[in-house]
């Protein structure tokens, strides 16, 4: 089983150098080498041939580009049909889409359908690696881990925690709450390429007899990830505030129950004080900025200026985000920073959508780069596919400029193959 694959095409794939900035690593006309679910070489054609490579053992994808899968730090899986719900904010939209859109998941038999579904439209769009909410239902969370496990696909997922203030049909009382997600950490975590993330929804959703019980999951389970939404809009810090008289702020809520550090990821961060956000830093939490959802809900403008690499990451947020694409929520992305005069290098927005993403889920070592010992998770990118990538006369002899209308421009209709752990799991026609 692990013959080995050979593809001719442009290589291409992001990382940080010594000072910070974010560098390209660009093969014009290269072979990426396969040796079962591994990238087993990264070469210029030139090099390949030169060490006496035959290349005619090479499937030839020119013009089109490789780059590593896209990784999404935040996004809810059971949204993903109430994209685009028309007239609310936050509070208003949980109650009128969201959650309705989770009780459905009660019937196991659709959770596993649409598992199976979503996972099909992520890998058509190119992400290859995510961090997920499920939902309430232990079975969201199994049919999830299920359908990636089938495709040796890297998934960290974690049952939707909440005892108040939502329908009853998605609360479980603190202690089930708990022990359903033990099982499921047990189940899960770290099989294949699975790991657990211990999912308090935020903190409106949940007593402080659960988070309580979360600070006990995470000491009984010190590897398992933490994911929850932080400071996203007006209407949600004041019913925080209201409901946790005795927290100095908001995060203060998540820090009393030792939710914080390297592993935890806090979805939005936009309306921090400063002393929130030195002390979230100083953690080495990492923010998810989800612009696509930011702008649809109108919960505000993050300002990214304010966020070292080492915290940062990139997100959907489906459902409150339009859009599954890494590519269109790198367009987004870049549009708020405008907004907040900070211009995003299209190097930077892929890099953070591929290698520091993966640096914000710990995965820096296996995925996010094309690079000799990472798992073979790539898409097959035609970038000039859109009229209106043509139309810009940035041909690919002008990389930049062209990976920049392929951001601004492209989405699920520009990736042509999707391949994980070396086998092919979406596309195929050249
Ligand atoms: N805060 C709590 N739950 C959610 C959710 O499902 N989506 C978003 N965008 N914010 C939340
Ligand atoms: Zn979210």
């Amino acid at each position: 089983m692990s013959a080995i694959s050979r593809f001719r095409a442009r290589l291409i794939s992001f990382e940080l150098d010594a000072s910070d900035g974010v560098q390209m690593v660009h093969i014009e006309d290269g072979v990426l080498s396969l040796s079962g679910s591994k990238i087993a070489g990264v070469q210029s054609t030139a090099e390949y041939l030169g060490q006496g490579g035959d290349i005619e053992a090479c499937e030839d994808l020119r013009p089109a580009l490789i780059m590593p899968g896209f990784i999404d730090t935040h996004l809810h899986a059971p949204q993903y049909r109430i994209m685009g719900a028309f007239g609310t904010r936050l509070l208003d939209w949980l109650e009128k889409y969201a959650f309705p859109a989770e009780l459905a998941f009660a019937d196991a038999q659709y959770a596993a359908a649409e598992a199976e579904h979503f996972v099909n439209t992520m890998l058509a769009n190119g992400t290859t690696s995510s961090q997920l909410f499920t939902t309430t239902h232990a079975h969201t969370c199994d049919a999830l881990f299920a359908a990636a496990a089938k495709r040796n696909l890297c998934l960290i997922a974690g049952k939707v925690m909440m005892d108040q203030n939502a329908p009853s049909g998605l609360l479980s009382a603190a202690e089930v709450c708990a022990r359903e997600t033990q099982t499921l950490i047990d189940r899960w975590h770290h099989r294949g390429r699975a790991a657990y993330a211990l999912t308090p929804r935020f903190a409106i959703t949940s007593s402080e007899r659960q988070l309580d019980y979360c600070r006990g999951l995470r000491q009984a389970n010190p590897t398992v990830l933490v994911q929850t939404h932080l400071s996203e809009n007006p209407e949600e810090l004041a019913e925080v505030s209201r409901l946790f008289p005795g927290a100095k702020d908001y995060l203060d809520v998540y820090e009393s129950y030792n939710l914080l550090g390297p592993s935890s990821t806090f979805a939005h961060c936009i309306h921090l004080s400063d002393g929130e956000r030195s002390r979230l830093f100083d953690s080495q939490s990492k923010v998810a900025f989800c612009p696509s959802s930011n702008l649809f809900l109108g919960s505000g403008l993050l300002d990214v200026a304010e966020i070292p690499w080492d915290n940062f990451s990139v997100a959907s947020d489906v459902g409150g985000g339009t859009s599954l694409s890494m590519l269109t929520t790198c367009a987004e992305a870049y549009k708020v920073c405008q907004l907040k005069n900070r211009t995003l290098h299209p190097y930077e927005l892929l890099y953070a959508a591929t290698a520091g993403n993966a640096k914000a889920l710990s995965l820096e070592q296996e995925v996010g780069q094309l690079k000799e010992g990472f798992w073979a998770d790539f898409i097959v990118v035609d970038a000039e596919h859109d009229i209106a990538l043509r139309k810009t006369n940035w041909g690919l002899e002008h990389l930049e400029g062209a990976l920049f209308s392929l951001i601004m421009f492209g989405g699920r209709q520009n990736i042509l193959r999707t391949y994980v752990a070396g086998e092919l799991v979406h596309g195929g026609a050249s």
